[in-house]
């Protein structure tokens, strides 16, 4: 440990993310990303950028990108903010919203770069434990928090709550600003978009990365009422106020205006996922209930890592969390049907007795 190093750095620890393999070729289904590619109208709005536009810095309020987003949820152009991912989207509410003298909470399983950014930020936060079944009881959630920070669906146990649950939270905390974190929300779960009209209390978060097949590219939006989104762009603005370039830009206006591929995309997923977990339920896994594009399952008696290490020798990543609780379980993202095919058949080959 260098000499040099903050007293932040030499305490954090960092966030994991999925393995990115080089080396050779996987079934990769351990990071949520999408197995179809980008729509054919994004690539040509990539090609789109002449070299003279990438000469300019890229529009610093993304202003085409969000009458676009605007547009598509109803919504007035001051209530989007766009970022470079969900994820500098959530590095920015942090320093936007939160003092080291406020308490946040989110449940205990949950996207695990919450309490990372929590850490680097020094918000005290609680997490509230899940049900025995993974669901979530709001009524264990503390009383007069600075905000509650919910993935909905959730990761890594793909469940999610409905609109009305939240709503009803938002009129029951309103001094609470509650977070939606809705990176999964197009594979079946209900967003809660539409209720930042009407609550200044809601900050809803999502992202091209999973549903439109852009996690390349790296973008992510807040939606809230307008005074929260312009504490978002202070942030920015004393950041980094060019965090979205021109071809992120382009790319992701492209990517909401070709809604039949969206649609077709997401079926497809969606179909896929239904018919894994009926594959899987039938050799005697227990999977959550999922809204997502990616199932959480155990094989109850059998340690997850042991299952998890015969699918990588097999060629087949997923992912596993080393945490209490959790760590039999794995979470297997939805790819194409020939590779979900191709997991069911080492599943079923993995639990048949020698
Ligand atoms: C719940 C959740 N939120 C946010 C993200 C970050 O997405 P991105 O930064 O690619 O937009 C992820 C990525 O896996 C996620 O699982």
């Amino acid at each position: 440990m260098s000499r040099f190093f903050s007293d932040l750095v030499k305490n954090i620890t960092p966030y994991v993310p999925g393995e990115q393999p080089k080396d050779r070729r996987f079934i990769k289904l351990n990071t949520n990303e999408n197995p179809y590619p980008a729509s054919a109208k994004v690539m040509a709005a990539i090609g789109s950028v002449t070299a003279l536009a990438a000469r300019l810095y890229p529009d610093p309020q993304v202003t085409e990108l969000r009458r676009t987003l605007a547009a598509y949820h109803n919504l007035a152009i001051d209530q989007v903010f766009v970022g470079n991912g969900s994820d500098e989207v959530l590095a920015m509410m942090f320093p936007a919203f939160f003092d080291r003298t406020d308490t946040i909470a989110f449940p205990d399983i949950t996207y695990s770069f919450y309490p990372v950014y929590a850490a680097l930020y020094q918000i005290p936060y609680v997490a509230v434990p899940l049900q025995e079944d993974f669901t979530i009881d709001f009524d264990d959630f503390p009383e007069n928090l600075k905000a509650l920070l919910l993935a909905n669906p959730n990761a890594p146990t793909a469940i999610a709550v409905t609109s009305a649950e939240i709503e009803n939270q938002l009129r029951r905390r309103p001094e609470t600003l509650i977070i939606v974190d809705e990176a999964y929300v197009d594979f079946g779960a209900e967003s809660v978009v539409p209720l930042t009209c009407r609550y200044d209390n809601l900050l809803v978060i999502q992202t091209l990365s999973k549903a439109r097949s852009l996690a390349g590219l790296r973008v992510g939006m807040a939606f809230g009422n307008p005074e929260l989104i312009r504490a978002l762009e202070c942030i920015r603005d004393s950041f980094n106020s060019y965090t979205v370039d021109v071809v992120a830009q382009r790319a992701a206006k492209a990517a909401y205006e070709d809604v039949a591929y969206f649609e077709k995309t997401r079926a497809a997923i969606i179909a896929t996922r239904e018919k894994t977990v009926a594959a899987l339920t039938d050799i005697g896994m227990k999977i959550l209930p999922s809204t997502a594009n990616f199932v959480f399952c155990t094989w109850p008696g059998v340690a997850g890592e042991k299952v998890q290490q015969y699918l990588r020798d097999n060629g087949v990543l997923v992912r596993r969390f080393n945490k209490p609780r959790i760590e039999d379980w794995l979470r297997i993202t939805i790819g194409t049907d020939e590779e979900m095919d191709e997991v069911i058949r080492l599943l079923q080959l993995f639990g048949t007795p020698a």
